[in-house]
């Protein structure tokens, strides 16, 4: 079987979940990789045996071979390479946030229309099993019509110090908002937000918003990185979906495989992307398996949707600014 030739920009953390998922994919071939980062570059070819690695991401760009491009660089600097791949005639999956600017993911949408190739979201949490059954409900009517959506993501407190550098909204809520947005199936026209902003930064530790869509659907959604690293906890997230039929809820706080150990607890989420002694599992290489067949066979990768994320940085930008500005916001 020939196998679809994969290149990666951005070989950081998830670059490398990435990476480590693609190579479980026995139709995919991961071709290139580019990094700014020698040692990642390093990495990529020593480690992984990459055949090809470069700096410029431009220069990946070139081999003719290629047919999907994922764009793991840091959250604002996902334009270049996605407009460089797809005018190159590449696929394309950007990682969440699209962009940090709704306007630069209406750029790469118009490129996507004139090179005739898909961009598409990495809006993974579509693929995680829990997530796409309460859509699944919703779709089969099994919740009658949806009036409330209420989510929270926690994470530990020490990874705000990296991802500080992106505004909360964009970071972490992006992942709730575009699933808000699936469920209720329509488009968001007010905003309220609230956060709590630690002195020095512009991106809140935690951050409430409230959201009232066209069709009447209305969301809460909660974001916060206060949970402390030494409850052993790294996800502890919930959803909950009431409709005028049945409610669908769920809480990641125990779904993890907990050890109780010596040390305190600690928590093996195996729900997004775990490595089990090269076995790899998880929602991420389901998503990227998806998107790989969607380029080999040439079909429409229609579970994931860049309208829907394009409007998700619309309504993202509206929290940011009402959370900020601490007033209500209409779209
Ligand atoms: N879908 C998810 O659940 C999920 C999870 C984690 C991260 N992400 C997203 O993935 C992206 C990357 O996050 P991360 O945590 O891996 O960041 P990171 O800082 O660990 O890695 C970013 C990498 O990009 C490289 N890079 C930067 N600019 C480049 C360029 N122009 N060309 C080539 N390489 C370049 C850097 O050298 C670095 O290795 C972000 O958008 C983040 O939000 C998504």
């Amino acid at each position: 079987m020939e196998r679809l030739k994969v290149g990666i920009v951005g070989l950081g953390s998830w670059g490398l979940c990435h990476l480590e998922a693609y190579r479980d994919l026995p139709f995919v071939e991961v071709a290139a990789v580019s990094d700014i980062r020698p040692e990642r570059r390093q990495l990529a070819k020593e480690q992984y045996g990459v055949p090809h690695v470069f700096e410029d991401a431009e220069s990946m760009m070139q081999l003719p071979e290629i047919g999907l491009v994922s764009v793991v660089t840091y959250e604002q600097d996902h334009l270049r390479p996605a407009l460089l791949a797809l005018s190159a005639g590449k696929n394309v999956l950007v990682e969440k946030p699209v962009a940090t600017k709704t306007e630069e993911a209406r750029m790469m949408r118009e490129a996507a229309e004139k090179s005739g190739k898909f961009i598409v979201p990495g809006h993974l949490l579509r693929f995680e099993p829990k997530y796409a059954e309460i859509r699944r409900m919703i779709a089969a009517g099994e919740l009658g019509k949806v009036a409330s959506i209420y989510m929270k993501r926690s994470r530990e407190s020490s990874l705000f110090r990296t991802y500080r550098r992106t505004h909360t909204v964009h970071e972490l809520m992006v992942h709730d908002l575009d699933q808000a947005i699936w469920y209720a199936g329509g488009r968001v026209k007010r905003v309220y937000a609230n956060g709590r902003f630690p002195p020095g930064t512009d991106s809140p530790e935690v951050l409430w918003a409230h959201l009232a869509f066209d069709n009447g659907v209305i969301a809460v959604l909660h974001a916060n990185w206060m949970t402390p690293d030494e409850a052993g906890i790294a996800i502890n997230d919930c959803t909950e979906v009431i409709g005028d039929k049945g409610t669908a809820c769920f809480d990641t706080v125990a779904a993890g495989v907990q050890l109780l150990g010596a040390g305190g607890r600690r928590t093996t989420d195996l729900s997004v992307h775990r490595n089990q002694d090269g076995r790899v599992t998880g929602a991420l290489k389901e998503q990227l398996a998806y998107v790989s067949l969607c380029a080999m066979n040439g079909t429409d990768p229609d579970m994931l949707s860049f309208e829907d994320a394009i409007h998700g940085l619309e309504v993202a930008e509206a929290i940011a600014a009402s959370a900020w500005e601490g007033r209500v916001v209409d779209l």
